[in-house]
This record gives structure tokens, C-alpha cells and sequence, in this order.
């Protein structure tokens, strides 16, 4: 009886566990958490888990979870949660990216030169257009570009904010050396000044601070739906 007992009993608990990894449980049960919810149905990461960026792999990011969210409850609970609610990335919180978003996108990968065609309608009666080609220098590895210039192999940037204990986004950069350049710094002795304030190290959400959450700004959206035909061309802004 007693094993039948366990059996059941964890069976029980695995299954209430697992429910609370559900994008359902945190998005829905959760109502807090609505706008996140809402921009992460139209997101390209729609399928993608809360969990999987929000909670590092392993027993310790488990645990660790559990106890931010108990946390959480207790401040849903008695009203007392911040609005709105505070970036955990701006606050060093966030789950690094190398235990989220590159265990599916490769760090080194080279994207190369990809072309972004923006189209604009102006509101005049002809709702007369613009198009906009950019050169997207993504690049990646060894190859330069955006991503192998701020995250390609030997490069590390940290930075730290201007005042001290200030947040991510707040105060400027003060500092920003790729790891090459920490001899010299250190030769300068500049790094011991730097460890008096918040360091950072830069990783995806630092750029791609959006995922699974971005929202169009109103014209943006209109612009977009009357490229994709959801609203005629031909009439007036
Ligand atoms: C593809 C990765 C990804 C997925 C999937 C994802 N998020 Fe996020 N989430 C992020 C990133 C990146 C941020 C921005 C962090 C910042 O700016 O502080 C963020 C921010 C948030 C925030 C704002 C507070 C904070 O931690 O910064 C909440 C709340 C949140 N997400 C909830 C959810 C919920 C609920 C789901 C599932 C319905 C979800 N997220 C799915 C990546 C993701
Ligand atoms: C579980 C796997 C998974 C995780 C975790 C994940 N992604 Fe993605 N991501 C994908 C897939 C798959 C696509 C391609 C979707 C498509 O092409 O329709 C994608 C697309 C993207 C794109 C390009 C599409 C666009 O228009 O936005 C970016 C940028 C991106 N991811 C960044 C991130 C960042 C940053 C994180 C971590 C915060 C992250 N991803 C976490 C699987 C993942
Ligand atoms: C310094 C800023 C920066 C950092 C850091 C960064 N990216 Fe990007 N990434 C960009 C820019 C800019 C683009 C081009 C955006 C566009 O085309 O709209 C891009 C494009 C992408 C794309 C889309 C490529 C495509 O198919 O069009 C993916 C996926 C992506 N990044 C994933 C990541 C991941 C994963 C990381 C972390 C390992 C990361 N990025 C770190 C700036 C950055």
C-alpha cells in the first residue's frame, strides 16, 4: 500500500510540476503575466516555452525558479507585485542566454548579409509608398558583422553602467573592451576602478531584448497589413 501510496503521490506532484512549466500555467493562471502571454502568441517563438528562456536547465535552475516564483506568488497574492513588472534583464536576473537562447540558435553561426525591405505608406490620398532596402551586416563566427563583432570567438564585452550600483539601461557605458584589450586595461589599472560599479557581460537579449515579446508600434502594424493586403491600399489614410 505504502508503494502504491508513493507511486501515486509522486505521479501526482510530477505531473503538477510539469503543469507548471506550461506556457498555459505561467501565461494564463497567471494573469500578471498577460501582456508577455499576448506578445508571445504572435512572436516567432510561439512555440517556445516560457520556460525555456525564463528558467536555466539543470536541478539548481529549477530550483532557483521555484523560488523566484514563490516569491511572486506572495507578492500576487497581497497585491504588492511592481508595475510594471521589472526587467530582469536590467536588473541581472535574467537566465544568461548561453543557458537559453543558444541552446537552439549556435553563438558562431554565420548568418551573413541578409537584405530587410521596410515599406511605409504615407498618409497622404494616394497612400503614396516608400521602400526602404538595408543591408543587414549580421555576419557571425570569425566573419565580423554585428554578431562576430560583439559575440564571435575571444570577444567578451562587459560593460558597467556610469554610477554605481545603477541598472543595466541606465547611466551610459563607461566601459567597453573586448577581452583583447584587458591586458592593457589592467596594465592601466583601470580594472580595479571598474569593479566598483555593476559589470555586465553582454549576451543576445542585450540586443535582442524582444523575443517572444515584441509588439508593433500602430503604424508600423497598418503599414504591415496594408503590405500584406489586410487593408485595401486604395483607401485614404
Ligand atoms: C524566446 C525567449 C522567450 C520566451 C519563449 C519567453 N520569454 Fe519572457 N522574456 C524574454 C526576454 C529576452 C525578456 C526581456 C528581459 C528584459 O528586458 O528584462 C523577457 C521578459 C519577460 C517578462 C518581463 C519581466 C522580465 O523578466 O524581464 C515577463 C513577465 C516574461 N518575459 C514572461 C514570459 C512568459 C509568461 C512567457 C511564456 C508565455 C515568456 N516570457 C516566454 C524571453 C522569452
Ligand atoms: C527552443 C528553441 C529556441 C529558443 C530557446 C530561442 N529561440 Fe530564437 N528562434 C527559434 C526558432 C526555431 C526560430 C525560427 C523561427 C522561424 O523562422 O519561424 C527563432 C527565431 C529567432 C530570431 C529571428 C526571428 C525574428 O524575426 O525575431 C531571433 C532574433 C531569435 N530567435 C532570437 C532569440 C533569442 C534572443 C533567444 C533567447 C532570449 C531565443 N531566440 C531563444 C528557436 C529558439
Ligand atoms: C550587438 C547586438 C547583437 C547581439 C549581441 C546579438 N545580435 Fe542577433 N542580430 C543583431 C542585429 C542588428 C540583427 C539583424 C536584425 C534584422 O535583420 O532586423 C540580428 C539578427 C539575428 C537573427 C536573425 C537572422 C536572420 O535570419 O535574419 C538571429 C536568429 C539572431 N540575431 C540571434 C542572436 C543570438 C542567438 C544572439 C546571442 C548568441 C545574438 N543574436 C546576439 C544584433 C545582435
Amino acid at each position: 500500500m505504502t508503494l502504491a501510496n508513493i507511486i501515486i503521490g509522486s505521479q501526482l506532484t510530477y505531473r503538477s510540476v510539469e503543469h507548471m512549466e506550461t506556457v498555459q500555467f505561467c501565461g494564463q493562471t497567471c494573469h500578471v503575466m498577460k501582456p508577455e502571454f499576448t506578445a508571445h502568441l504572435l512572436a516567432p517563438h510561439q512555440q517556445v516555452e516560457c520556460a525555456a528562456c525564463h528558467v536555466a536547465p539543470g536541478a539548481s535552475g529549477w530550483f532557483k525558479a521555484k523560488m523566484a516564483g514563490t516569491n511572486q506568488l506572495i507578492a500576487v497574492v497581497f497585491n504588492t507585485f511592481p508595475r510594471p513588472i521589472e526587467s530582469a534583464l536590467e536588473d541581472n536576473r535574467l537566465v544568461s542566454s548561453a543557458a537559453t537562447c543558444e541552446q537552439c540558435h549556435a553563438r558562431n553561426l554565420f548568418i551573413g548579409s541578409p537584405l530587410k525591405v521596410i515599406t511605409k505608406y504615407n498618409e497622404d490620398e494616394t497612400n503614396s509608398r516608400t521602400e526602404t532596402v538595408l543591408m543587414m551586416q549580421v555576419g557571425g563566427g570569425r566573419f565580423g558583422g554585428i554578431h562576430g563583432a560583439h559575440m564571435g570567438p575571444g570577444v567578451q564585452i562587459r560593460y558597467a553602467p556610469r554610477t554605481r550600483n545603477a541598472k543595466r539601461s541606465v547611466g551610459g557605458i563607461s566601459q567597453h573592451r573586448h577581452q583583447r584589450d584587458a591586458n592593457l586595461s589592467r596594465r592601466r589599472g583601470e580594472s580595479r576602478r571598474r569593479h566598483r560599479f555593476s559589470v555586465f557581460e553582454m549576451q543576445c537579449a542585450d540586443c535582442h531584448n524582444r523575443a517572444a515579446h515584441s509588439f508593433e508600434a500602430a503604424d508600423r502594424a497598418v503599414d504591415d497589413a496594408i503590405t500584406t493586403g489586410r487593408i485595401a491600399s486604395d483607401l485614404p489614410l
